[in-house]
């Protein structure tokens, strides 16, 4: 079985084929992505309308390359799989008009993917992992633990109460004038930077549960970068180690809290979501793993940030199981992943 992956529910135009195949290694077919990078950058963010104009310009390029690339024409996939939400819903909407229109054309079975299930499903992509396990998703827009039942089924242990661990780093980033996507810069500069110049708090230590909370932090960022009077290049750097040390040790102490929320046990404990490219927070998590006997799982780098294999995946997943999606499902800018059961 092989199946068209539709990605364009935030900034990144992604078209995939992916098999069904046991070893790991030869399910991705083909992965492309048009990145729309440099068309937020100038705004710090990403600009909603610029984004789906986008979407609208290079999808049916990047679909067309990522047939190619997997060495087949288009009736050879044996279905279409596209992002129906969470997202921005201009650019959501191009993909999944685009998905059915295709599947209607092509006479084959389309699927409506939850992109959060798409992050939440990528480590049974990359890894053979079997339910249950545990899952910390960290993305732009996400922050949250989700105990992993099943396909479909996933327990919400803990949430964020304000924003999500990329918006902050995106956020800090802008603070410091650094580069958008602001997780990958303030990485690059917290390496060269002395990660204990700063003392910034660290959000909701010892507290019970496992919601997360990265308001005061970046407050805290924001409050010191007024206070200084100048912020010179070694200024940021040891402001970027210092935050992201911070936010490193958040997660690590939030995931601890995690683990008791669990209703069975669980061997795995997976990161996924596009902070989960940070290797700061995948060393601080893999040591974790290590002290309560897990075995850690982390999706390449490739896979932690949006892409259409993650979708593709979900689709084929679902397909097996007999499932497939009506042609009236509608774009959903809210989809929480409990409401998929
Ligand atoms: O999953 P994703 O590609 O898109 C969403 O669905 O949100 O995640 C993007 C987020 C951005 O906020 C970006 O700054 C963050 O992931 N990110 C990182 C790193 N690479 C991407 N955050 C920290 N360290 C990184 N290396
Ligand atoms: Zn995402």
């Amino acid at each position: 079985m092989r199946i068209l992956g539709i990605e364009t529910s935030c900034d990144e135009t992604a078209a995939a084929v992916v098999q069904d195949h046991p070893n790991p290694s030869c399910r991705i077919l083909s992965n492309c992505i048009f990145s729309q990078i440099a068309q937020h950058q100038d705004y710090g963010g990403v600009v909603p309308e610029l984004a789906a104009r986008a979407h609208l310009k290079f999808l049916l390029p990047t679909i067309r390359q990522a047939v190619s690339e997997a060495g087949l024409f288009l009736n050879d996939v044996d279905a279409i799989a596209a992002t129906a939400g969470p997202g921005l819903i201009g650019g959501v909407l191009v993909g999944l008009m685009a998905a059915k229109a295709l599947a209607l054309s092509l006479n084959k079975p389309f699927l409506a993917i939850n992109h959060l299930e798409g992050h939440a499903l990528t480590p049974r992509l990359s890894h053979k992992l079997e339910f249950p396990y545990v899952l910390l998703l960290v993305s732009g827009g996400h922050c949250q633990f989700l105990e992993v039942e099943d396909l479909g089924r996933y327990r919400l242990l803990g949430t964020t109460m304000d924003d999500a661990a990329g918006e902050a780093f995106d956020k800090v980033a802008q603070l410091l004038g650094l580069e958008y996507p602001g997780g990958p810069s303030i990485e690059k500069m917290a390496d060269k930077g002395d990660p204990d110049r700063f003392v910034f708090p660290i959000p909701l230590k010892g507290r019970a549960g496992c919601n997360l909370s990265f308001s005061g932090l970046k407050t805290a960022v924001r409050t010191l970068v007024k206070n200084l009077p100048s912020l010179e290049e070694q200024d940021k750097k040891d402001i970027a180690a210092c935050f992201q040390k911070a936010m490193v040790s958040s997660l690590t102490e939030r995931s601890t809290q995690a683990l008791k929320a669990l209703s069975q046990p669980v061997k795995h404990f997976v990161v996924a979501g596009g902070v989960a490219a940070n290797q700061a927070l995948r060393q601080s998590l893999q040591s974790l793993c290590k002290q309560y006997h897990l075995e850690f799982i982390a999706p390449p780098l490739s896979l932690c940030t949006d892409n259409a294999a993650m979708i593709a995946w979900v689709g084929l997943e679902r397909l097996k199981r007999g499932e497939h999606s009506s042609l009236e499902a509608s774009p959903l800018p809210r989809w929480p992943l409990q409401d998929l059961h």
